[in-house]
């Protein structure tokens, strides 16, 4: 169950004619979603690919210990989100899965390969392009690992690669030397890429992915709500402001606010315009930011995401602890509200698979109808690129 409410909190800057001048577009928008090249993600996961990743999970889980993936940007921040929600703070028993290939930081690296010497673990490569720098190096030291372990036959069992069809030096590893691999459609780009093997196959470690998928297409049935809630950002851009700030009272839910920025950054952040993305996890940062976000400069508006039920039950001085986490998040919204801070509230009855995937396939959506309102292309990044060749400049073929 999801609710929202854009209005409640936003009455002020919205004016009601021009948001339905806006509305009365939706026919229009919803074509242009359509005609795009780029919208394999709207489209249905084959039962082929979803039992072949059941089947890879679970020779996965009984031949090794655990799993790292290597992967940056959008081919690895949506299980990454999955994994941070849904694993245990403490004591977690889950199928161990590492993340390798977001960082340049040697000290990662070093302890990561320190800590790998002694375990039965297999990799899971993702990128698209094939070529991106951070996990490609990854992928080399930590392979240099089981090259000095294994046999070449070895090797081949605990490498499994998820790249384009055709294209990029994975594709190429893939072809040479027999590994199992799986593809990122050709329509699909990297943070729109949830629906793939890219996080399918990491989360069918731990996860029943039947019911991720389910979930997912099910925020189909939003598309309205999609476009509202991209109307309304674009408006509030219109009125100056200029950041959205993602806020949650949940520390699990830090990942999925990564995959929220990256989404909306990359999305729509060109040519110029666009609404800057960031993240707060409040009680935290409302002794931080907070301040900010009360009294600084009103270039902020907040999309607050609440969990109404939660399976934890805390009693404090005979109230809920949830309750009180609650009612402080309906208390935020009325003070920043005070402070000229448009609130968007986008609530979830609780925390589950099915849930968390319906509002990954709402945000894509709205990612996608706010690129075109703002009229860039939402499936491209090409300020991204602009980065790569000044690295590459800088230090060569490595
Ligand atoms: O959304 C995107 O396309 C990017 O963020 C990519 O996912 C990211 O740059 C990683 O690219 P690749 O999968 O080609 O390694």
């Amino acid at each position: 169950m999801i609710k929202f409410d854009f209005e409640t909190y936003t009455k002020p800057f919205i004016d009601k004619d021009e948001f339905k001048k806006y509305y009365s577009k939706k026919e229009f928008y919803i074509k242009k979603l359509l005609n795009s090249n780029m919208i394999g993600w709207t489209k249905n996961i084959s039962k082929e690919i979803i039992e072949d990743i059941k089947e890879t999970a679970k020779y996965i889980k009984e031949n090794f210990d655990c799993m790292v993936v290597i992967g940056i940007g959008g081919s690895y921040l949506g299980s990454y989100a999955f994994q941070e929600m849904f694993k245990k703070y403490f004591n977690d028993e889950s199928f161990e899965v590492i993340y390798a290939g977001i960082t340049l930081s040697s000290k990662y690296l070093d302890e990561l390969l320190l800590y790998l010497e002694n375990k039965n673990f297999c990799i899971n490569v993702i990128s698209k392009s094939g070529t991106t720098m951070e996990t490609m190096i990854s992928y080399t030291e930590i392979k240099k690992i089981l090259k000095r372990k294994y046999s070449k036959e070895e090797i081949r069992k605990r490498i499994f690669i998820t790249t384009d069809k055709e294209k990029g030096n994975l594709r190429e590893e893939v072809n040479e030397n027999n590994y199992k691999s799986f593809e990122i459609p050709e329509d699909i780009g990297g943070r729109f890429s949830f629906i793939t093997p890219s996080h399918l196959l990491p989360l069918a470690l731990n996860y029943d992915i039947d019911k991720i998928i389910d979930g997912y297409y099910d925020g189909k049935r939003l598309i309205d709500k999609a476009f509202e809630y991209s109307i309304i950002r674009k408006m509030l851009f219109e009125k100056g402001k200029l950041i959205e700030n993602f806020c949650v009272f949940e520390q699990n839910m830090y990942g999925f606010t990564e995959w929220l920025k990256q989404l909306f950054g990359e999305t729509e952040g060109k040519n110029g315009v666009g609404i800057y993305p960031t993240s707060s996890i409040y009680t935290k940062d409302l002794h931080s930011l907070g301040q900010f976000i009360q009294e600084g400069n009103k270039i902020v508006f907040e999309t607050f995401i609440k969990v109404e039920k939660t399976d934890n039950f805390i009693d404090y001085k005979n109230r809920n602890l949830h309750e009180i986490n609650n009612t402080v998040l309906s208390s935020t919204i009325r003070a920043h509200f005070k402070g000229s801070v448009p609130c968007l509230e986008i609530s979830i009855g609780k925390i589950d698979l099915e849930t968390i995937s319906t509002l990954i396939y709402f945000f894509m959506l709205s990612s996608a109808f706010s690129g075109f309102l703002f009229e860039v292309d939402p499936f491209n990044q090409p300020g991204v690129e602009i980065y790569k060749k000044e690295v590459k400049e800088a230090l060569g073929e490595i």
